[in-house]
């Protein structure tokens, strides 16, 4: 049976990723998540699986060198998949140096336990011992309207501390693919959408804001333009690259799914409109008065599009849901979990929500 260490796991993506894996191979692999449960990381995403037998949930930060060569001591790890991170550009805008730590540091003590546990006396790695870095489009930097892709070749120019600390991390990797012969590859994905997002990014606040009557905040001239991919395709795109790629490679992953930010708070008011019954007292105060364009982010890069031509040829992956039935699912996720809502915007998120927004 083989053994997957997956960090950030009680996160958006790699929740999802583990309750992928779980419907595919069923009882044929064994997941350990390790988490630090910051305010991101939140159980509740996996109770369906907390119970398997080949689950097994560690609560431990990945900068804690000693933890994680222990998680390495005591199993024997196959494949890493490796999620945990700081995630949101205006919290890294705020306060940079977490990021730092979790992204770069946290990242270093991985690919070293790593490496420990791994590498045989001659410099060589069992076969089939991998590590997969989960990353952004982000760290390509921004592109001008309607012209250009992100291509796994164009060079990295991050603006925000977010997405520095992920390109200092990707470097990180890549070193320990050019020194140590390390195996592993990165995933270089655009933005995600999906259940279990945390309500600070742009799609679940706009749907958690709508369905309460609250203003809906749009940064600047709402223009700005990402490339949006259902968190599932990520997931499946993740686990082809790590049994199909060749390593060493980087894969870019995207949705083929360009929209302004106007218009995707437009498609959620229009998709609650038709989504919720006339019965339900919601449906008289979701509409699009509630559009405020508020000041924008700083250092907002302009646009993101990845050309997901190599992952497409070689491995033969792409996106497979439609943004509008994407964006329908996911709408009818939150219905369906507004304890989860209700559960992840009380406490901490309301502080930061008047930090961070005056609307
Ligand atoms: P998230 O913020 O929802 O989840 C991050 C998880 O990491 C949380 O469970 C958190 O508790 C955990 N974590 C944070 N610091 C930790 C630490 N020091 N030790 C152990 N665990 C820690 O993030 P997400 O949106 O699920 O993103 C997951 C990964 O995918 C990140 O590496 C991110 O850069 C990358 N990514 C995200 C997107 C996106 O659109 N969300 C797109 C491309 C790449
Ligand atoms: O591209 C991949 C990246 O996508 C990931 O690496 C990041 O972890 C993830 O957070 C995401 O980054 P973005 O900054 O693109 O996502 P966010 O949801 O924060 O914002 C999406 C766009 O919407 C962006 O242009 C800023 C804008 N925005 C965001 C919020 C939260 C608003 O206009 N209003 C808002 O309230």
């Amino acid at each position: 049976m083989r053994t997957y260490l997956v960090t950030g796991g009680a996160g958006f993506i790699g929740s999802n990723y583990i309750h992928y894996m779980f419907r595919k191979y069923g009882d044929q692999i064994r997941i350990i998540n390790v988490d630090k449960l910051t305010y991101a990381g939140n159980l509740e995403n996996l109770t369906e699986v907390e119970k398997l037998p080949n689950y097994t949930f560690v609560k431990a930060d990945i900068c804690d060198k000693e933890a994680i060569s222990g998680i390495f001591a005591e199993n024997d790890i196959d494949r890493v998949v490796h999620f945990a991170a700081e995630s949101h550009v205006d919290r890294s805008i705020k306060n940079p140096e977490v990021f730092v730590q979790t992204n770069v540091l946290g990242t270093a003590v991985m690919l070293n336990a790593a490496r420990a546990a791994w590498e045989k006396e001659d410099g060589t790695y069992p076969e089939g011992k991998k590590f997969l870095h989960v990353s952004t489009d982000e760290v390509y930097g921004s592109l001008p309207e309607g012209e250009g892709y992100f291509y796994e070749t164009t060079p990295y120019s991050p603006h925000s501390p977010y997405s520095s600390s992920k390109a200092g991390s990707d470097m990180l990797v890549k070193a320990y693919m050019d020194t140590y012969h390390f195996p592993a590859n990165i995933t270089n994905c655009s933005n995600n959408y999906g259940p279990y997002q945390f309500p600070e990014k742009l799609i679940p606040l706009i749907i958690n804001n709508a369905l309460n009557g609250k203003k809906l905040p749009v940064y600047g001239d709402g223009k700005n333009v990402r490339d949006w991919l259902y968190v599932e395709d990520h997931a499946k795109a993740i686990d082809m690259v790590q049994e199909q790629g060749r390593l060493f490679e980087t894969y870019n992953v995207g949705g083929h799914n360009e929209k302004q930010n106007i218009q995707i708070v437009e498609i959620i008011i229009e998709t609650l409109q038709e989504m919720l019954p006339d019965s339900d007292p919601r449906k008289a105060h979701v509409s699009k008065d509630l559009i405020t364009y508020v000041e924008d982010r700083k250092g907002h890069d302009r646009r993101y599009a990845i050309a997901p031509d190599k992952i497409k040829a070689e491995i033969g992956w792409e996106p497979e849901t439609m943004f509008k039935d994407g964006i329908k699912k996911t709408i009818r996720w939150y219905f369906e979990h507004e304890d989860w809502m209700k559960n992840v915007t009380s406490g901490d998120y309301q502080k930061y929500y008047e930090t961070m927004y005056t609307v």
